[in-house]
């Protein structure tokens, strides 16, 4: 038997409890059958949940991008690696087999390394969707560089921001990004974040929409002239198993983003085992994960997990909506895709539009179908299982998180059944436990709790790069000895889990991850504003949306709101990103605020969300009257 694959439910629970049972000996084997490494570790794993200090196969040596590409050489040079599908349907889609993958890649290390990256250098990565997204990434895994991708949706503050919090010493990026029928200037986008990142010293740039940039002399260097003198072969060089392989930002409930630190080995193994076992992977298969490379699910189910089990992957660059709102169907058509994995944002927008959209197109290749980054409603649910995977193919809904690094809790398909709206059983290795408000963990089923997790898996995030005391303050306080989620979940009578949503102050908009005190800050920036709090309220497509009460200023009293409003959303816009624009803004006199100065957001999200019920407890409240004015000004 090999720990690597599932094959049916009584596997399914023999592995389980052999991971809980034997964990060294469980990782072990899964580590030792499915990589290739320079050197073997000489311990599994040395952790300690108190202190927040992981540790997984110890002194191993091991290259990350070496697994994912050179190893496959000899038995799949010719076979593709990755499909390119353009924004443009009428421009061709390009298939990059591992041969290429190679020598792109070979070529991309060799450019770094003239340039003057080193091992352990941060290099920041911009850019649209294209193959030299994939290339750049992993060719800084090659040299040991590490990588720190900046979704490019991202204002120019935002990446500022990131770009200097990790000190990045070089940015990746491109003219411009394809995005539907609009084209956005990128590289303005990171000439202005660099006036504020000094420590950047060199840009190189990728041509994709011939926009004209200006080239800062000394510092940015267009991309291709290099790569064409550069050799097609390069040397990986020997990391180390817990050497950093790269930074990803999320968004925390106070406070700055925390850059999550993935380190190279255990992050390997264990995304490519859960690819293996969520998307029941076969040789033959394309798979297509439509989120950006940008977030951890792109990092993970695009680039690492498919190309570490030396599979097909699809790099998409479009949007669902354009031309129309087909494009996903026909995409899946023409390149007779396998797996589809996307978000329920996706799913409930499309399941709007008519159904002849879907219906012109055979989805008879798909073999599986996956959800992701939020909870999945019943009625999206069924339309998806109904419509795309046309009740045949199991819908796999995958709980996971950036800080986790892969998929936790998760349907396995053929062999774990699948019910509505619940992300089911914890994968092998995996030990949810659901907490009380008394910090006790909750036996038994048909309960409700605080999601955490009670023992290390290999590709949990190491650190938040610079502030330990950060991360084990947010992930490793609030339930002594656990990782704590920040999720909820229930348990229903068979065990499986549904997760309900998050418990703290972080909202999930379309899939997005949005800490509520950076917009808060964005919004407090504006001049005639005093105050403001937001929360999320449910939404038909976007399954939450923003929520703003502002209080403003004498000044801005007398303001026009719909132009006030404008504007604030403009500065989040620029210190954020589009993505955090706020649906309703609400001018209120006050907030309902405790005793000690905090504002009550159990209140607000109630009133945003239209349940005037119950408040509860309001008796700690220095201001109750202010809860009658804001229900009755509610939008
Ligand atoms: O609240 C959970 C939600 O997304 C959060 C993690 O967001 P991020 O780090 O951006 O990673 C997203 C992609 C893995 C979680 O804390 N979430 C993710 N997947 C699900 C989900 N909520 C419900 N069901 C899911 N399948």
């Amino acid at each position: 038997m090999s720990y690597y694959k599932i094959h049916d439910l009584e596997n399914y629970f023999k592995m389980y409890k052999k991971s809980v049972r034997e964990p060294r000996k469980f990782w072990d084997r899964i580590a030792d059958e499915n990589f290739v490494w320079y050197q073997k570790w000489d311990k599994v794993f040395e952790v300690d949940m108190q202190e927040a200090n992981f540790k997984w196969f110890l002194n191993a040596k091991v290259n990350i991008s070496k697994n994912c590409i050179d190893r496959h050489l000899a038995k799949r040079g010719t076979k593709t690696a990755i499909i390119f599908e353009p924004n443009d349907p009428s421009e061709q889609a390009l298939h990059i087999s591992y041969n290429e993958l190679y020598e792109r890649v070979s070529k991309m290390a060799n450019v770094l390394r003239d340039q003057g990256i080193q091992k352990g250098d941060r290099v920041c990565i911009y850019l649209p969707m294209i193959p030299e997204l994939a290339v750049a990434i992993l060719a800084c895994a090659r040299i040991g560089a590490i990588h720190s991708v900046v979704f490019a949706g991202f204002s120019s503050t935002a990446v500022s921001a990131r770009i200097n919090d990790s000190e990045c010493k070089m940015v990746i990026t491109s003219d411009g990004s394809y995005r539907g029928n609009k084209t956005i200037d990128l590289k303005v986008i990171v000439d202005e974040a660099l006036e504020k990142s000094p420590c950047v010293e060199k840009v190189l740039v990728v041509k994709r929409t011939n926009t004209p940039v200006t080239m800062k002399e000394g510092r940015d260097i267009w991309l291709q002239p290099l790569l064409d003198e550069a050799m097609g072969t390069s040397v990986a060089e020997i990391m180390d198993a817990e050497d950093p392989l790269f930074i990803l930002y999320t968004s925390g409930s106070t406070g700055k983003p925390k850059g999550m630190l993935h380190t190279t080995a255990g992050y390997m193994v264990y995304t490519a085992y859960t690819f293996k076992n969520v998307f029941n992977y076969e040789e033959n298969d394309v798979f297509w994960c439509t989120a950006d490379i940008g977030w951890i699910t792109g990092h993970s189910y695009i680039l690492y997990g498919p190309l570490l089990n030396g599979a097909t992957t699809v790099i998409f660059e479009g949007v669902p909506s354009y031309p129309d709102f087909s494009r996903f169907w026909e995409v899946i058509q023409k390149h007779q895709i396998t797996q589809f994995y996307t978000a329920p944002t996706a799913i409930r927008a499309l399941a709007k539009e008519s159904l002849d959209y879907v219906q012109k197109f055979t989805l008879n290749s798909l073999k599986v179908i996956g959800s992701v980054g939020e909870p999945i409603n019943e009625e999206a649910w069924h339309w998806y299982n109904d419509h795309v995977g046309g009740k045949r193919c199991p819908l796999v809904d995958t709980w996971w998180q950036t800080e986790t690094g892969a998929i936790m809790i998760s349907p396995i398909p053929f062999v774990t059944p699948t019910k509505p709206t619940y992300a089911s059983l914890p994968l092998p290795g995996i030990q949810p436990v659901l907490m009380d408000e008394l910090r006790n963990e909750i036996e038994g089923n048909q309960v409700n709790g605080s999601l955490c997790i009670k023992f290390p898996w290999p590709s949990m995030a190491r650190t938040i790069w610079g502030d330990h005391q950060r991360y084990k303050e947010t992930y490793f306080t609030a339930f002594p000895g656990k990782y704590f989620t920040g999720d909820g979940a229930l348990r229903d009578e068979v065990g499986y889990y549904r997760i309900t949503g998050r418990v703290d102050d972080v909202v999930i908009v379309s899939g997005h991850n949005l800490g509520t005190a950076p917009i808060e800050d964005a919004i407090n920036e504006h001049p005639a504003v005093a105050e403001s709090a937001i929360v999320g309220f449910p939404h038909d497509i976007k399954g939450n949306a923003l929520y703003a009460f502002i209080i403003l200023k004498e000044s801005g009293e007398g303001r026009d709101k719909t132009n006030l409003s404008k504007e604030i959303n403009e500065m989040i816009s620029n210190q954020i990103g589009p993505i955090a624009k706020l649906d309703k803004i609400q001018f209120v006199s006050g907030l309902p605020k405790t005793r000690s100065g905090k504002i009550m957001r159990r209140i607000l999200r109630k009133i945003a969300e239209g349940d005037f019920s119950n408040f509860g407890d309001t008796s700690t409240l220095l201001n109750p009257e202010i809860v009658e004015e804001i229900k009755e000004g509610k939008l």
